[in-house]
């Protein structure tokens, strides 16, 4: 059987890892296609885990917009899928590159896997483009696997066919515990000069494109109340190299004492970095789901989510892009050791780190 196996970002390359490992495992060769809709920080994670594509599309241009990643995605992998005509061509998640992939199996007739299949807010702006990307890929989707029975709901309300829908969780667990290493030490400044146990240390990550602007501003004036109101607090920023967002942190937190403004950080010290943080602030959807597994609190810059099991779980909340809430928030975390310990109980709503072995197990059985 040929399967291949697309992705163009980080957070794909990262979900998408396991089972590029995992078919490998069963002695056999997935055709790895990446997109390139990012290029450094897509390499830091294939460099991590050892993935050498078998094609490289390239695309990433800087601040492209989404004609541009669409238009090029769909073109560009066309003479791939035509010379290579894959039994199954997998996707991941709710990029434009997942989106763009998909259209073109559809047009050449290739089935389509899409794997974390199901997540919705039903709200087309919110995440944005993220939302249309996955109920549109759900369309052209054969076999769905959904990260959780939530996301297998969803599907069905849209009138999936249940014998198409397959509940494995969500291979960024996988990932998780193949990277996770409580005695990696970091090698890189200022994460091997901060006092972990002395300060309390707040990673933030943020870049979603609906908060570009006034939102993540509001995120981020919050973000320097914090730090310059508790002497006690460092916190890390690793910067997403989005212009919009560089920007934007650029201008309110640049340079404001116990705040590090970084690099993005490959995959191995970032997960060390959210096991060493006291509390993590962060829009991204991979982030909400490897936290809880790490029994770090999570305080969600963003007004919907398509991934509520944490919220529900009570070791995430939804706490938007509003200045005073944040500030109220992050600032009880902080103070309240209750509150706080309430939040940090170690829970693993999103997988149990076999969503990939399941995922193959079903191509195995299903495909052809
Ligand atoms: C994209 C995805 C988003 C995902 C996010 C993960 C879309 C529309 N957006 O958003 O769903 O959550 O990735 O991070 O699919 N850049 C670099 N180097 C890189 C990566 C990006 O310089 O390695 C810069 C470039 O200027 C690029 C810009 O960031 O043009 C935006 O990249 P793009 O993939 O379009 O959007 P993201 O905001 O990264
Ligand atoms: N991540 C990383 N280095 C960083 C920031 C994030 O390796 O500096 C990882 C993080 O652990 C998670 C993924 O990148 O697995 C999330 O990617 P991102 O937030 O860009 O996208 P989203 O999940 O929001 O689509």
């Amino acid at each position: 059987m040929k399967i291949a196996i697309v992705f163009g970002t980080r957070p794909e390359a990262i979900k998408m890892a396991p089972i590029v490992k995992e078919v490998e495992k069963r002695g056999m060769q997935p055709l790895v296609i990446v997109t390139a809709q990012h290029r450094e920080m897509l390499d830091q994670k294939l460099d991590v885990f050892k993935i050498k594509p078998d094609y490289d599309l390239d695309i990433m241009k800087h601040n492209q917009d989404l004609f541009h990643v669409t238009s090029a995605v769909l073109n560009d992998i066309k003479p791939v899928l035509q010379k290579e005509n894959p039994d199954i061509l997998l996707v991941q998640g709710d990029t434009t590159t997942t989106f763009a992939a998909s259209l073109a199996a559809f047009y050449l007739k290739i089935p389509v896997g899409h794997v974390e299949a199901g997540l919705r807010t039903w709200n087309k702006t919110n995440p944005f483009p993220e939302e249309m990307n996955r109920q549109i890929t759900t369309r052209l989707t054969d076999y769905h696997f959904a990260p959780t029975p939530w996301a297998k709901q969803n599907l069905l309300k849209e009138d999936v066919k249940e014998e198409n829908i397959f509940v494995t969780g969500n291979t960024v667990i996988d990932a998780l515990l193949m990277i996770v290493d409580p005695n990696y030490k970091f090698q890189e400044s200022p994460l091997n000069r901060i006092d972990y146990a002395g300060k309390k240390v707040i990673l933030l990550t943020s870049h979603r494109r609906e908060n570009f602007g006034e939102p993540m501003g509001q995120v981020f004036s919050a973000c320097r109340y914090i730090v310059e109101n508790n002497p006690d607090v460092e916190m890390i920023y690793p910067v997403h190299p989005n212009p919009n967002v560089r920007q934007k942190a650029n201008e309110i937190l640049a340079g404001v004492q116990r705040i590090h403004l970084i690099e993005p950080l490959d995959y191995r010290p970032f997960v060390q970095l959210m096991n060493k943080s006291y509390l993590i602030l962060t829009d991204s959807g991979g982030v909400q789901e490897e936290a809880p597994s790490l029994g770090k609190p999570v305080l969600v810059l963003r007004t919907t989510t398509e991934r509520p099991e944490a919220i529900d779980a009570g070791t995430g909340k939804l706490v938007g892009t509003d200045y005073q809430t944040i500030v109220r928030e992050a600032q009880k975390l902080i103070s309240d050791t209750k509150a706080y310990n309430d939040m940090s109980t170690k829970t693993n709503p999103y997988g149990d780190g076999k969503a990939a072995e399941r995922i193959v197990n079903i191509l195995l059985d299903k495909v052809k």
